[in-house]
């Protein structure tokens, strides 16, 4: 590893503990703190995730690294401080802000994401570093170092949308939840998620962008050979949001627990918006569910998948299987 690299992660890490240590045992922090009890994250949870807080101030980070003999030019390399135009002095890029750390796969802090606490107006809620020589966002899954022993165990991942989802999760028993940093998933997360396991339950938030997204997700897993589900979260609540609602046992059984495959997820995508007593919805939703059967490549499936439409819209399941065969050449 560069020297450079080095110094960087070693900044990040003494940066984390100040965090850190100024959210759990100051003043300053306390403000920040009650924020986080209020919204149902546990002192364990603050501890394992090493969340901190960010001091509304522009040069703390600038006077406690300095001082500590790292260079200013090292720092705004790492992200941590940002340069003015006008005179070339430096100020924090972080402030006021709750800091989640950010390790990559061996545990080093490498990067931090600062969430907003109040009225999120005209600055971002979440605010994350930029990319940097240590630092690769479509590389990296939020948690995935503190959830890998979990995840080979049960070869088995979940995807959240969020760290708060990741950290709801984990203080209701699911330790094997990751997420990905605001953006969606790239082909490196994918391949990372492959040489880890073979299954991956994605539990994107409840809102229609989170429904999109896990359509998305999943159709990028399934064919890079990963064995897909979807846990749905009712009320377009996020993860987080339903656990502080129902509690980690109603999210263990009736989401997670009732994670259904990805074709019957696509079932229910292909329903949105459409009133299916209406004949023309209902023509164009079975001939949509037809052409999905048809991609599918085990026969048993197909049967399946057919036999389950029949029964619902009461048609002969000769005339269903007919058609199937016909898009099938079709597209073929
Ligand atoms: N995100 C981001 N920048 C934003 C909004 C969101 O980077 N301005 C990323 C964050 O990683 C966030 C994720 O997208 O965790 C999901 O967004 P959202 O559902 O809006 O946030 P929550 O995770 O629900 O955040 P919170 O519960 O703290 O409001
Ligand atoms: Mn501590
Ligand atoms: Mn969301
Ligand atoms: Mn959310
Ligand atoms: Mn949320």
């Amino acid at each position: 590893i560069p020297n450079d690299f080095r110094l960087m992660m070693e900044a990040h890490e003494l940066l984390r503990k100040f965090y850190h240590h100024l959210l759990v045992n100051t003043k300053d922090g306390q403000h920040a703190l009650e924020y986080l009890l209020d919204r149902g994250f546990t002192l364990k949870s603050i501890e394992k995730f090493q969340i901190g807080y960010a001091l509304n101030s522009w040069d703390f980070v600038y006077k406690f690294l300095t001082k500590r003999n790292f260079q200013p030019d090292l720092l705004e390399k790492s992200g941590l401080v940002i340069k003015r135009e006008r005179d070339g002095s430096f100020f924090d890029r972080f402030r006021d802000r709750i800091m989640f750390p950010i390790f990559d796969h061996k545990g080093n802090t490498i990067a931090f994401s600062g969430r907003s606490l109040g009225a999120v107006d005209n600055e971002p809620k979440y605010l994350n570093s930029p990319e940097t020589a240590i630092f690769n966002k479509s590389k990296i899954l939020y948690n995935f170092h503190l959830a890998r022993p979990s995840m080979k165990k049960l070869s088995q991942l979940i995807l959240f949308e969020g760290f708060a989802d990741v950290i709801a999760a984990d203080k209701s028993g699911i330790e094997n939840g990751v997420a990905t940093m605001g953006t969606s998933l790239t082909d490196d997360h994918v391949s990372i998620i492959r040489r880890n396991v073979e299954s991956v339950t994605i539990c994107y938030d409840g809102d229609n962008a989170g429904i999109e997204a896990a359509y998305r997700a999943a159709t990028t897993l399934a064919s890079s050979g990963s064995s897909v589900r979807v846990a749905m979260i009712p009320d377009r609540l996020d993860p987080d949001d339903y656990i502080k609602k129902y509690g980690p046992e109603k999210f263990q059984n009736e989401v997670i627990g009732a994670s259904v495959t990805f074709m019957t997820f696509k079932l229910q995508y292909l329903r949105r918006g459409k009133d299916l007593q209406n004949e023309g919805d209902r023509l164009q939703y079975i001939e949509n569910v037809l052409k999905e059967i048809s991609s599918l490549e085990k026969v048993v499936e197909r049967d399946h998948y057919l036999r389950q439409l029949a029964n619902e819209f009461s048609l002969s399941l000769e005339a269903l299987q007919q058609q199937q065969k016909q898009i099938y050449f079709a597209n073929k």
